[in-house]
């Protein structure tokens, strides 16, 4: 194996194991609670300190049919987000993982930060209903792949289900 399919297949074994660690940590912390306020914090916690190159990670949370901010890491950003408005709001109203290489393609987008290039919004359900979006911000373009979508998209499910919504 060349150097550099070792060090790819390193980097993916990396990877899977961050996201077990990550699964892992977000049961525990799970124990002390599993409301959603302390679990959704130390949720943003814990993917900001393992995700490489992003520049924000939080929740926004559904309220009357539209978007508000919920617990986060990184700066400042938008309270109240309409259903179908930018990525978040089209990852609700479609109930869909949206992934976007270049967010300055991508029609709607709501820059917080203007540092972002790319992102991922992954929505949080209850009974089959959408009550919240993952959303993660990159300064790179393109640095959501497959192995990082498959990753949290499974991190977001055990989220979900250990989640108390009440
Ligand atoms: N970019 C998002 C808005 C939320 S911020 O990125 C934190 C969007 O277009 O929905």
């Amino acid at each position: 194996m060349c150097a550099f399919s070792y060090f790819t297949k390193l980097k993916s074994i990396y990877n899977l194991d961050m996201f077990i660690r990550m699964t892992v940590q977000i049961r525990a912390l799970a124990e002390a609670s599993n409301d959603y306020i302390p679990l959704l914090s130390n949720a943003s916690a814990l993917l900001n300190e393992n995700l490489e190159n992003i520049n924000w990670v939080g929740f926004y949370l559904v309220k009357n049919d539209a978007l508000q901010l919920g617990p986060f890491q990184g700066k400042i950003a938008c309270v109240n987000i309409e259903k179908g408005k930018g990525v978040c709001g089209t990852a609700y109203e479609k109930d869909e993982v949206i992934v976007v290489e270049d967010v300055h393609q991508f029609p709607g987008h709501i820059a917080c930060d203007a540092a972002s290039n790319s992102e991922i919004v992954i929505p949080l359900h209850r009974d089959g209903k959408v009550v919240a979006l993952l959303d993660i911000d990159s300064p790179l373009t393109g640095r959501f792949e497959k192995k990082d979508r498959d990753g949290l998209v499974a991190f977001a499910k055990v989220l979900e289900d250990l989640i108390n919504w009440d």
